[in-house]
C-alpha cells in the first residue's frame, strides 16, 4: 500500500459514522494503519471490512470503547498501548448533541463528559506513546458553534439550566480551550496539536434525540456538505505535510482562521483544564 501515510498509525475515534469514518477511509488510501475506535462490534467490523474493500489497504483494524465510560476509555489506552508500538495521528472525533440532560455511569452530564472529557482523558493517557512517536498529531474535532458559547465554570454540567445546544456549544469551546493550553504544554515536543469545523455536515450528530429534534437537525443539515467533504480539513490536519509543525491553531475547510476571544481565554483554558483533570481522576 503506496501513499505518504504508509507506515503511520492513526487512531480515530468515531469512526463508525460519517465524518469519522470518512476521516478513516481518507487516511486508509494514503496508505496509513488505521485503528477504528468504535463502540458496536458489528457497525465497527463492518466499517473496517467496508474501508479495506474501497480502499485495499488491509492494516484496517478496530478496537471498542463506550467514550462516555472513563473506565472504558482507560482500558482503551492500555489497549492501545499494547497493542502499537507507536501513535503518529490520534482524531478526536466522537461526539453527540444531547436534548435531554442526562448523566453517565459516572454521573457526569453526558455532553461535557463524551465531547471534551473523552478527549481530554484518552489524549492524556496516549501522551507518553504520542511523545515517542514524534513527529506526531493530535486532531481535535471541534465546531464553528463554539462561537456562540460561553463557559459556564459555576455549573459545567448544567445542574441548574440544562439547554442541549448550549451544553453542545460549551462542549465543542472546551474543545478549543484544551487544544490551545495543550498545544502551549506540549510545546518544543514535536507533538502537534490542532482543532477544526468540519462544515456543517449533514450527519446523524443528533441521532440519540427524538424524531422531532432529529427531523429539525435533518431540516438545518439538509443543505449541508457531505461527511467526504467534512472528513477533508481532518484529513489535511492528519497528513499533510505543510501542516506538520504547525500546532495550537484552528482551521477550517483546510485553512488557519480566528476562533472566538472566548477560546482564547488563556485563564478559561487554565481553570477548565485543573477542573477537568479533577473530573477524570487525572493531576493537572
Ligand atoms: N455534523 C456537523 O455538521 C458537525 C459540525 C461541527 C462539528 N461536528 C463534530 O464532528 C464530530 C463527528 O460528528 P458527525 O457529524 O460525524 O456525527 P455522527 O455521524 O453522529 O458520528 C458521531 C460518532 O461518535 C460516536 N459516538 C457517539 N457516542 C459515543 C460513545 N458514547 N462512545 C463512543 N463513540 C461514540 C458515534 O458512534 P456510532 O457510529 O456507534 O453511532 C459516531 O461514530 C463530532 O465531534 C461533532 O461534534 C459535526
Amino acid at each position: 500500500m503506496k501513499g505518504n501515510m504508509h507506515g503511520k498509525i492513526c487512531i480515530i475515534t468515531g469512526a463508525t459514522s460519517r465524518i469519522g469514518r470518512e476521516t478513516a477511509r481518507g487516511l486508509a488510501k494514503l496508505g496509513a494503519t488505521v485503528v477504528v475506535i468504535g463502540r458496536n462490534q458489528p457497525k465497527s467490523v463492518a466499517t473496517v471490512e467496508a474501508i479495506r474493500q474501497e480502499t485495499g489497504n488491509p492494516s484496517i483494524e478496530y478496537l471498542l470503547a463506550d467514550l462516555s465510560v472513563q473506565g472504558q476509555i482507560r482500558a482503551l489506552a492500555d489497549d492501545i498501548i499494547k497493542r502499537y508500538p507507536r501513535i503518529d495521528v490520534l482524531v478526536n472525533n466522537a461526539g453527540g448533541t444531547f436534548l435531554q440532560r442526562q448523566l453517565t455511569s459516572d454521573g457526569i452530564e453526558m455532553t461535557f463528559a463524551l465531547n471534551h472529557l473523552a478527549p481530554f482523558l484518552l489524549t492524556h493517557l496516549l501522551l507518553d506513546t504520542l511523545k515517542v512517536s514524534t513527529p506526531s498529531r493530535i486532531v481535535n474535532v471541534s465546531s464553528g458553534s463554539h462561537k456562540q458559547a460561553k463557559m459556564n465554570f459555576d455549573d459545567l454540567q448544567g445542574t441548574q439550566h440544562y439547554a442541549g445546544f448550549q451544553a453542545y456549544g460549551q462542549s465543542k469551546l472546551a474543545n478549543l480551550l484544551f487544544t490551545y493550553e495543550l498545544a502551549h504544554r506540549l510545546e518544543g515536543t514535536r507533538v502537534t496539536v490542532n482543532a477544526l469545523h468540519p462544515g456543517l455536515v449533514a450527519t446523524n450528530v443528533a441521532g440519540a434525540n427524538g424524531p422531532l429534534v432529529r427531523f429539525i437537525w435533518w431540516l438545518i443539515t439538509r443543505f449541508g456538505i457531505s461527511a467526504a467533504e467534512g472528513a477533508r480539513t481532518p484529513i489535511y490536519l492528519s497528513s499533510a505535510a505543510e501542516v506538520a509543525g504547525v500546532t495550537g491553531r484552528y482551521f477550517y475547510k483546510e485553512r488557519a482562521i480566528s476562533s472566538s476571544p472566548a477560546s482564547n481565554d488563556a485563564t478559561a483554558a487554565a481553570r477548565l483544564w485543573q477542573m477537568s483533570a479533577q473530573l477524570v481522576g487525572l493531576s493537572s
